[in-house]
């Protein structure tokens, strides 16, 4: 069996305890497995790493962040040349099958090449864990601990200056990093996607923490819905979202606050910070887990597949089931969680 790997979309940790997983199991089977460099680009382009990955190779990859494959947000089904590209290198290189890391985009277009006869197998990951058919996917939980040590840290100037500071936090469709770093961090408002923006809303509140304690934190995620927001010329990515980086959500939010309430209001993003350094011990285990089900998958030649968790158990699922919807945060976990913020 030979087998070819790619990480694809935002890096986050977890990606190369992953591939160790996978390619230590890989070797208990006897499987040959081939680096492909970049993620979808490096299938179009045929950049393949120059010898098959052995121990020596992913051994020392347990704590390391971000993708020793290296990552690129390419999607070939938008050209298709570059998907006829896609289909000449797999051939050229003599893979039985490939195995993607990635998130929505990266596994939708592993869903696809299935649907077109091409044997693959999926690793959820995404910080965002906003993947549908899973618990959790690796790089969430590292993300939420950097978040939370950057709430832990904004606190401290809070207090000593008796501010208001917003912290932006990754999450485009999901408010997951946000809800679980804010309610971790203890935060006194927190705003989601998912969940209508209220200024007048948020302001009562945070005048209110102000009043009681002398200072307010609030965390909201990059995709929170902003009034009169026009991004109809905003910049694309390959697979059609928004770039998000010039929203500033968190700096509007400051200024609103500032505007309404009177109270010396500052921002903060963590940005690209809480994607890298080292995984968590949860997501190290998460991810070897799911490297060695994946393994498991292309040995039983189960293809067309994701691998999951599912309570405490690894499990395979339809990969075009995971990729159709995402998994946004449900209004009635919020509601619930408003009572840790809403006195
Ligand atoms: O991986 C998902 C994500 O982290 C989103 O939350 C974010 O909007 C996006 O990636 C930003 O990615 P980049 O700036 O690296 O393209």
């Amino acid at each position: 069996m030979k087998i070819g790997m790619l990480t694809g979309g935002g890096d986050c940790p977890g990606l190369n305890p992953a591939m160790r997983g996978f390619v230590m199991k890989s070797i208990d089977y006897g499987f040959e497995v081939w680096g492909i460099r970049e993620g979808w680009k490096g299938l179009v382009k045929g950049i393949v790493e120059d010898k098959p990955m052995d121990v020596a190779r992913v051994e020392e990859l347990i704590h390391q962040g971000g993708t020793s494959l290296r990552s690129s947000r390419t999607n070939p089904y938008k050209d298709p040349a570059q998907l006829e590209a896609v289909r000449a290198n797999i051939s050229k290189f003599g893979f039985d099958c490939i195995v993607a890391l990635g998130g929505e985009d990266t596994l939708g277009v592993a869903s696809n090449l299935w649907k077109d006869g091409v044997p693959t197998v999926g690793i959820p990951k995404t910080m965002d864990n906003d993947l549908s058919e899973t618990d959790y996917t690796f790089g969430f939980d590292s993300a939420v601990g950097v978040n939370v040590e950057a709430i832990d840290r904004l606190r401290d100037t809070a207090r000593s200056h008796s501010r208001v500071i917003v912290l932006e936090v990754m999450g485009r469709h999901a408010g997951w990093v946000a809800l679980h770093a804010g309610i971790a961090g203890g935060a006194d408002f927190i705003l989601l996607p998912e969940v209508p923006l209220d200024i007048d809303a948020m302001c009562t509140q945070i005048k209110k923490a102000h009043a009681r304690k002398g200072y307010g934190i609030v965390v909201a995620s990059e995709g929170t819905e902003l009034p009169n927001l026009d991004e109809s010329e905003a910049k694309l990515d390959a697979f059609g979202h928004v770039i998000l980086g010039d929203r500033n959500v968190g700096e509007f939010l400051a200024k609103e606050i500032e505007k309404r309430t009177g109270l010396e209001t500052r921002s903060a993003a963590t940005g690209h910070i809480q994607r890298g350094g080292a995984p968590s011990a949860f997501d190290r285990v998460l991810a070897s887990r799911l490297g060695i089900r994946a393994a498991q998958c292309v040995n039983e030649k189960d293809f067309g597949k994701m691998v999951a968790i599912r309570g405490t158990e690894i499990v395979a699922v339809d990969i075009d089931k995971a990729v159709g919807t995402l998994r946004t945060v449900p209004l009635e976990l919020y509601n619930t969680l408003t009572t840790l913020f809403n006195k």
